[in-house]
Formats: C-alpha cells, sequence, structure tokens
C-alpha cells in the first residue's frame, strides 16, 4: 500500500494525457489512464513515466485498455468522448458522448465505489446528469469541469486587455458550458480593483463575448477541442479534491434550488474539497446577470432533454 492518492484519467486523448501528465508532475498520486484504443493510454504513460527522469516527478503512471487497475480510486476524471470538429457546436456531440460517458460511468462506479467523479466530457452539462445518474453516487461526487476553464480564458483576455499578470485577476464564469456562459462582470476584479473602474464598456462586452466563443475559437484554429488549458483546469480540480483545499471554483454542480435553478447541472461557484462539492456557494448577481444565467440554465435544460439516460 502507498500513502499516495490514486487517480484515474479515462480517455487518453489530448485533454486526458494533458490532465494525466498536470496531476503526475504534482508528485501527491499515482495516476491510471485508460483509453479503450490499444495500446494508446500504454504509450504515453510511458512516455510520461520516462520524462519524470528529467522534469523530477515519481514515475507512477500506469496506462492500460481496461479498467482493473482503477480500482479504488480517489477521484476519476471521464475525458471519453468525441471532441469537436469544426462547425460542430459541443450539443451536437450528444447521443455520441452519452453511450460513451455512461459506460464509463458504470465501470469506474463499480471499482471506485468512494470516488468523486470529475466530468470533462462534451456537452459537459449533460455529461454531468449522465455520470450522476449512471453512477448512483450522491450529487456531491459527480462534479462537471468546465468553468476554471472558462474563467481562464476570461481571466487571459483581461489580463492582456489591462496589461496585468493573469494571476492577479479573479474571475468567475458561470452557467453552463455554452455559448450562453455568464461571465460574471460585477465579482471581476484586477487585483481587488473592479473591471468596470479598469476598462471601457465596450472593451469589456467584447471579452465577454470571446470568452463565450472561447471554445470555438480554438476548434476553428486547430481543428478540434483545445486541451492544454482544458487538461490544466481538470488536475485543478483534481487538486482541490485529494489535497482537501476547500478551493472556491467555478464547477458543474447538480442545483436544488440554489440560484432558483432546480434539477439541473449548471456552472456556480462551489467550495471543492475531499468531499467533492462541499458547498454551493451563494454569488450575488445583478438583475441582467440572473436573466444571463436562467437563459443558460434554459439552453442546458433543452440539450438534457435529449438523453435517454433516466436521471
Ligand atoms: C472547450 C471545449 C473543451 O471549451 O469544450 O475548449
Amino acid at each position: 500500500m502507498t500513502g499516495r492518492k490514486k487517480v484515474t484519467v479515462v480517455g487518453a486523448g489530448n485533454v486526458g494525457a494533458t490532465c494525466a501528465l498536470e496531476v503526475a508532475r504534482r508528485d501527491y498520486a499515482d495516476v491510471v489512464l485508460v483509453d479503450i484504443v490499444p495500446n494508446l493510454a500504454a504509450g504515453k504513460a510511458l512516455d510520461m513515466n520516462q520524462m519524470a527522469s528529467v522534469t523530477g516527478y515519481e514515475p507512477t503512471i500506469v496506462g492500460t485498455d481496461g479498467y482493473a487497475e482503477t480500482k479504488g480510486s480517489d477521484v476519476v476524471v471521464i475525458t471519453a468522448g468525441r471532441p469537436r470538429s469544426p462547425g460542430m457546436s459541443r450539443d451536437d456531440l450528444v447521443t455520441t458522448n452519452e453511450a460513451i460517458v455512461g459506460a464509463v460511468a458504470k465501470e469506474v462506479a463499480r471499482r471506485s465505489p468512494k470516488s468523486v467523479i470529475v466530468v470533462v466530457s462534451n456537452p459537459l452539462d449533460a455529461m454531468c446528469h449522465v455520470a450522476h445518474a449512471v453512477s448512483g453516487f450522491p450529487k456531491e461526487r459527480v462534479v462537471g469541469m468546465a468553468g476554471i476553464l472558462d474563467t481562464a480564458r476570461f481571466r487571459a483576455f483581461i489580463a492582456w486587455e489591462t496589461g496585468s499578470s493573469a494571476r492577479d485577476v479573479q474571475a468567475m464564469v458561470l452557467g453552463g458550458h455554452g455559448d450562453q456562459m455568464v461571465p460574471v462582470v460585477s465579482a471581476t476584479t484586477v487585483g481587488g480593483v473592479p473591471l468596470t473602474q479598469l476598462a471601457p464598456r465596450g472593451r469589456i462586452s467584447k471579452m465577454v463575448a470571446r470568452t463565450r466563443k472561447g471554445g470555438g475559437e480554438l476548434v476553428s484554429l486547430l481543428g478540434t477541442s483545445a486541451w492544454y488549458a482544458p487538461g490544466a483546469a481538470a488536475a485543478e480540480m483534481v487538486d482541490a479534491i485529494c489535497l482537501d483545499q476547500k478551493r472556491v471554483l467555478p464547477c458543474t454542480a447538480l442545483l436544488e434550488g440554489e440560484y432558483a435553478i432546480d434539477g439541473l447541472y449548471l456552472g456556480v461557484p462551489v467550495r471543492l474539497g475531499a468531499g467533492g462539492v462541499e458547498e454551493i456557494v451563494s454569488l450575488k448577481l445583478t438583475t441582467d446577470e440572473k436573466k444571463m444565467l436562467r437563459a443558460s440554465a434554459a439552453a442546458v435544460r433543452d440539450v438534457v432533454g435529449v438523453l435517454s439516460t433516466p436521471s
């Protein structure tokens, strides 16, 4: 037995591999990378283990095309599924990825019944419903990664606009992981100074619009979905859970009345620790922001309505 945490990442594509590498480099967890494509996870794991000799972390990444090795994981990150191609919205993937995420959730829940599942596959909010229903886990232990990524994009744009370090930009992007997501300008500061004092309204609107289309901008450049920021964002959630950090981060959580939304996975600020979503943090929104959050929730509900997994 080792005292290290165990983290499984399902899907050894670009996002999964980036997440696995980020977690491995933190050096507190053994990582199991799973992919149904024969040899893909084994090959990437071998490469990462050899990289450890150069960069200096304990090489404990296992790559496999089965689930036996995942047994007893503390956290399972699900990145499996088709990524977007140019011209595709995240929602276009719903039926294909529902089957994949459902099958994965079943396998991992059985072998790691105490784990926290972090869903990354798109369409994200709907895939959280699938993982929650199929795993049978309590809502606290099924959480989605989108808000950290969307917020990272917003923070980058604000840093460039204001000539600041992105580290000093505090922001929250809430709502669904789609074009109607809600960058909460009223809660955005740079070093404590409200963004509204640092940039004219028109510039802020442009950054909000670019954030909303942030994933699509990457798809049109790359021909597929982004991976560095998404993988790192998922790893930040793994840290918060494994190290019981109690971080307040924008994550996709099941709302049951919070923010006046019921029975829907949506991006909100949560306190993330060893128990998963330990609290849904309530953030005071302006009337306009509340309206935008409701519109984003309605768009997510439409996609969830297409699912055939009973919830
Ligand atoms: C993105 C995809 C991963 O936003 O949803 O880049």
